[in-house]
């Protein structure tokens, strides 16, 4: 049987405030029709992190409050930064770690990727710790081992008891953005694979427990059949997440899948 799938919407650096609050409003609000067994999550800018907070805080929200990045240190003199402890006192829920784009722009190694998220579980937030390779690397067969790596230098230095709370989240760079997305097999081999590093080192109830995500270019026409895939456990959503109804309809996708298994 598959588990329910989980469905995160990552906006990056887009909206304004005014913008961010009828978006968030907008899918509360359309959310409110459903009896979602897919649970969703909105990672605003950090900015907004109340405003998402206070929404996803109501009795009948149907969401979970996310953010993009947190800071690797715990509280002090970090001029800029913002601590898992502030954002666990706002009752942020998810945080996602390690995605390409802060690898590639602000140098996050999988060592900082590491400390990220102890730092979040420390603070019972559940870190979703994206990997994924470049073209480049796709191209010169060199994936596997590059999201091996990725996981062997953040994800295994977790305590079973940690990666118990932790979700992971494959993105391979050259899906991100372009509208060229991993296809289903592609995107289910890695999956597995993913898994089957998981197995070896948590065994196999935490390989089956824990949640593995696609993410490049999902969207409302192909996320059913990427999620029909026996390893894809839901997706991260970047730019169909900046629309209301394109995000919805890859939640009701989500739905769809679970219903039929
Ligand atoms: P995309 O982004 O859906 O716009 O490709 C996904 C992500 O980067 O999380």
């Amino acid at each position: 049987m598959m588990k329910p799938k989980i469905v995160i919407g990552n906006w990056k650096m887009n909206k304004n405030f005014d913008e961010a609050e009828n978006l968030i409003c907008e899918i509360g609000e359309k959310l409110e029709n459903y009896n979602l067994e897919t649970e969703v999550v909105l990672c605003p800018p950090l900015v907004y992190a109340e405003l998402v907070t206070d929404i996803a805080d109501q009795d009948n929200a149907q969401f979970y409050a996310g953010v993009q990045n947190v800071s690797e240190y715990e509280n002090g003199a970090y001029t800029g930064e913002v601590s898992a402890e502030m954002l666990a006192s706002m009752n942020v829920a998810f945080c996602i770690v390690g995605h390409s784009e802060r690898r590639k722009y602000f140098g996050e190694t999988n060592d900082i990727v590491l400390k990220k998220m102890l730092r979040l579980l420390a603070n019972d937030i559940v870190p979703v710790m994206c990997c994924g390779e470049s073209l480049d690397e796709r191209k010169s067969g060199s994936h596997f081992d590059v999201v091996k790596k990725q996981i062997e230098e953040s994800i295994y230095n977790l305590t079973p008891e940690q990666m118990e709370r932790t979700m992971i989240a494959y993105e391979p760079i050259w899906a991100i953005g372009t509208g060229e997305t991993a296809t289903p097999a592609q995107a289910q081999e890695m999956l597995a694979f993913i898994r089957s590093l998981i197995e070896k080192k948590f065994g196999t109830e935490m390989a089956v427990s824990t949640y593995i995500l696609y993410g490049g270019s999902c969207n409302a026409k192909n996320a059913l059949e990427l999620f029909s895939q026996q390893d894809v456990d839901g997706g991260l959503i970047g730019g169909a997440s900046l629309k209301a109804d394109d995000f919805i309809k890859i939640i009701e996708a989500g739905e769809t899948v679970c219903k039929d298994n």
